[in-house]
């Protein structure tokens, strides 16, 4: 597409779709990325006042060493199992297996033949690494209430169809994680506690669904250093072994929101792909520039428009919107 001229946001899907895509061109082929703002503060009772109350001197401890990790995580023991209530994701619009096809469904099998194309893609072009990266996704959106969990568990259950794929849909919206509660199951100890090291093996933390082939990793116990934990050699080679401890494995990422937290660009430095969910009508144009240019730890972002209610042509294109492809092609 060679449409370098500034457009509007608005108008019709095909319109917003040559509009985002040409802003995202410009931005890579002739402006230089915005500068990243600050990461958002921790709320205050996360972090004490520097200097303004005389802690009691605590006796020197040893810290704990940390078990090193390998980076090929090892089998778990025995795994727990979950249930995953069907109504709930009905009564959420989302997608249920198992129910007729819907328009959703045929939305989200048209955004996971893309992702598989990319995915492909990244295998082709090789590099170090190139198998265990196109095999993980991080969604993501500028702010929180962009439908971020909506798409990744909706994605999750729609790869989980494909053949020969285990999917493992983790958790990674450590402010505000929802994955568990929005499948109706129970959370469990998680990444945050294999990052930390009260965890030695992540394997063990990940939930096995009855949805064939769909597994889950909760997000654990928050603590005040989580983007620490993320930025560590520890976390690297953690993320990495995901995908690496099984070939087959398909790691999605439901992200925190990139202009929130700053974990995200820290997780965007290890998937393949991030698909960039942009809420149709509230996200703005520079918050949209704003996130791709915190992203650029990852070579392929792809844009997906959600909860869009538009009739190109007259048929009508469902609550979830269109996807229309990866901004730097
Ligand atoms: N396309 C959509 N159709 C219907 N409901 C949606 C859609 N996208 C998001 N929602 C709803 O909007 C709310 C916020 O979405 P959520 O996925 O939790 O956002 P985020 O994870 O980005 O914070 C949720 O109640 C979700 O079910
Ligand atoms: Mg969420």
């Amino acid at each position: 597409m060679n449409d370098q001229t500034p457009k509007r946001l608005g108008g019709s899907l095909v319109e917003r779709a040559v509009a985002h895509q040409a802003l995202i061109q410009r931005q890579a082929a002739q402006q230089p990325a915005p500068a990243p703002s600050a990461p958002a503060p921790l709320p205050r009772h996360d972090i004490p006042p520097f200097g303004a109350v005389e802690a009691p001197r605590a006796p020197l401890v040893r810290p704990e060493p940390v078990a090193p990790v390998d980076p090929v995580a090892q089998p778990a023991a025995a795994r727990r199992r979950i249930a995953i209530d069907r109504k709930k994701l009905a009564d959420h619009g989302m997608l249920v297996p198992g129910a007729v096809i819907t328009a959703l469904a045929e939305e989200f099998r048209l955004v996971k033949r893309q992702l598989l194309t990319t995915a492909r893609q990244i295998r082709a072009d090789g590099g170090a690494g190139a198998d265990d990266r196109s095999r993980m996704i991080l969604v993501c959106s500028a702010k929180p209430n962009d439908g971020k969990t909506f798409c990744a568990i909706n994605l999750a259950l729609s790869l989980a169809a494909e053949k020969d794929v285990e999917i493992l849909l983790v958790d990674a919206d450590f402010a505000k994680p929802d994955v568990l509660a929005r499948l109706g199951a129970p959370d469990g100890p998680g990444l945050l506690d294999v990052l930390s090291g009260g965890v030695k093996n992540v394997e063990d933390c990940i939930i096995d669904t009855d949805v064939p082939q769909l597994s889950v990793l909760p997000a654990g116990t928050r603590s005040v250093a989580d983007t620490e934990l993320l930025a560590s050699a520890r976390a690297a080679a953690i993320l990495d072994g995901l995908a690496a401890a099984n070939p087959r494995r398909i790691v999605i990422f439901d992200s925190p929101p990139i202009l929130a937290a700053s974990p995200a660009s820290a997780l965007a430095s290890h998937v393949g792909q991030v698909m960039l969910v942009v809420r149709a009508d509230r996200t703005r144009e520079s918050e949209l520039r704003d996130a791709v240019g915190l992203l650029d730890g990852c070579e392929h972002i792809q844009l997906l428009l959600n909860s869009v209610s538009i009739q190109p042509n007259g048929r009508r294109f469902g609550s979830y919107g269109a996807y229309y492809g990866e901004p730097d092609q």
